[in-house]
């Protein structure tokens, strides 16, 4: 059977946008014509409802038919309580891995392109010593790394990307821009460092098709 492309959407931190990039994705290779998946293998902070993997699902099911007869267990394979890492979450418990990859099988047989949300960023705990990004490969996936436009973006960017290369991870990087205030403290010193920086806001079709060649 032909096996997904994964791609993996990490930030440098919780609350950074990786759900809202994953969402604008999701339409962006649709409309493109790949059949799309998703998955968001942990949630914590999972009270009533998981609400990253509900939208995540709901999205995907607008464009991808083989979607449509799965339900957020299947997108979603752990669900915790506690809006914490997930294994701080679980008790301290390690995570069910085995279900983990079994959806993650069943998922990527029903898609071109499976777009996996992480939980937090790259150093946060599913075990003691297991962390997302050991998921990113055991995937065998790329990864987009949303980067926070806060001051500390710098620093916060620059140890993500050292580690990603650092382990061999493909990877692209992009900053979440939300605040001005980035223009005048972190924006100076990326420029320097780097021509043509990648914005989730402006340059997302340009993502889309850089995270695809990686
Ligand atoms: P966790 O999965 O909880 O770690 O967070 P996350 O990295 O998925 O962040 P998420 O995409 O949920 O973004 C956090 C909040 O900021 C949400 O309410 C988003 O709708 C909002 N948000 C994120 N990026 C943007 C953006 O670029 N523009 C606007 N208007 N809202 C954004
Ligand atoms: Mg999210």
């Amino acid at each position: 059977m032909k096996k997904s492309k994964n791609l993996f959407i990490t930030a440098t931190n919780t609350d950074v946008g990786k759900t809202y990039t994953t969402l604008k994705l999701i339409a962006i290779y649709s409309n493109m014509g790949y059949r799309v998946g998703v998955m968001k293998p942990v949630e914590s902070g999972v009270i009533d409802i998981a609400s990253d993997a509900t939208a995540l699902l709901n999205e995907v099911q607008k464009y991808n038919s083989e979607f449509l007869d799965l339900s957020i267990d299947d997108i979603c394979p752990i669900m915790l309580k506690l809006p914490a890492a997930p294994f701080v979450a679980n008790n301290l418990k390690p995570l069910d891995l085995n279900i983990i990859k079994q959806s993650f099988e069943k998922l990527s047989s029903k898609c071109d392109i499976l777009l996996i949300e992480g939980a937090g960023g790259l150093f946060t705990p599913l075990e003691k010593e297991y962390f997302i990004y050991d998921l990113i490969k055991l995937f065998d996936a790329k990864a987009l790394l949303v980067c926070d436009d806060k001051l500390g973006c710098i620093n916060n960017t620059l140890l993500n990307l050292n580690f990603l290369s650092q382990q061999k991870i493909d990877h692209i990087w992009a900053i979440n821009q939300r605040d001005e205030s980035f223009n005048l403290i972190s924006k100076p010193y990326f420029d320097a460092m780097q021509e043509n920086i990648l914005y989730i806001q402006e340059d997302l079709e340009l993502i889309a098709n850089n995270l695809l060649s990686l």
